[in-house]
């Protein structure tokens, strides 16, 4: 039925991930010592973290004298190598990318290179989802909340498991040079995220910068930017709604609430507490 989903080694991808053979070859995509990558399961903050790093390295984007989109200075490993031949891009390179930590370049767990990983309380991501596939035909949507639970916690959506991605990439961080950051601890104070970033990433902005970096990094700013919104995107082909602007819906923590019901919350904290059983890293609800 999900006809644009394709699993490959144990994780659901876009199809469209096998354009170029770059998806099954993986292992041998060369690194380079100053690559960054943003890691994320699907809606946990990518683009938000997309425009935060393009904001951070280019003085053009702080500055709006070079209008580009922040999916271009950042893009996507597995969805872009049709469009950008990454190994003619000049350093340091920017990548995004929702693989789970077992698919990485061999490069990344000799810690070459930079990586951010950003992840979101799973309610709130799962509503996020709901909404993204009803309105973006990514992959077959689920009409209802119930329906989409299920396909959600059984991992038939791109990015599969989110218990096994989240978890995966926490227990395997010694292999990496890697940052976890939290979507909710960005929203509540996203200067000293931004700061906290800058450091990992050993970039020393002026306070000038810092201050074009977050309020442009801000969900209303990025909802009315079409530069950072996806609006006429690289991902156009996804159908005519992309043009709506509705891939930043909400952007609040929380959100979970006005969708699932006390039922549907009681059985999903079940499989939580069963799934994160002993997993040290917190997450805030509300
Ligand atoms: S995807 O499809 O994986 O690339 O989606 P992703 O970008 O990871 O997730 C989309 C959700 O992130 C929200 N978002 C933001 N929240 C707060 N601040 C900013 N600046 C921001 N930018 C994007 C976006 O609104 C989606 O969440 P929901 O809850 O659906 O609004």
């Amino acid at each position: 039925n999900n006809i644009y989903l394709l699993k490959f080694k144990g994780f659901y991808f876009h199809c469209a991930a096998f354009d170029t053979g770059l998806s099954e070859n993986l292992d041998d995509f060369e690194i380079r010592d100053d690559d960054v990558f943003v890691v994320t399961y699907p809606k946990s903050g990518t683009i938000w973290a997309q425009q935060i790093l393009s904001l951070i390295y280019f003085e053009e984007h702080r500055k709006r004298t070079e209008n580009l989109e922040a999916a271009h200075r950042v893009p996507f490993l597995e969805y872009s190598s049709r469009d950008i031949d990454f190994g003619k891009r000049p350093s340091p390179r920017l990548f995004t990318t929702h693989i789970p930590y077992y698919l990485v370049p061999r490069g990344l767990k000799d810690k070459k290179a930079k990586i951010i990983y950003i992840y979101r309380n799973p309610k709130d991501v799962m509503c996020s989802y709901f909404h993204y596939i009803n309105t973006y035909p990514v992959f077959k949507a689920a009409d209802t909340i119930e329906a989409f639970m299920k396909q959600f916690l059984e991992g038939k959506v791109l990015g599969s498991v989110w218990f096994d991605h989240v978890r995966g990439w926490y227990e395997h961080r010694n292999y990496f040079n890697i940052q976890f950051m939290m979507y909710e601890e960005m929203k509540k104070d996203l200067r000293s995220s931004v700061l906290k970033l800058c450091k990992f990433l050993g970039e020393d902005l002026s306070e000038e910068a810092v201050n074009a970096v977050v309020r442009q990094a801000s969900f209303e700013n990025m909802k009315d930017d079409p530069l950072a919104n996806f609006e006429n995107t690289l991902y156009r082909g996804f159908g005519p709604k992309l043009q709506e602007g509705h891939f930043l819906r909400k952007g609040t923590i929380g959100d979970w609430k006005n969708h699932m019901t006390v039922q549907q919350n009681e059985r999903f904290d079940k499989i939580f507490q069963k799934q994160m059983k002993d997993f040290p890293l917190q997450f805030i609800w509300d």
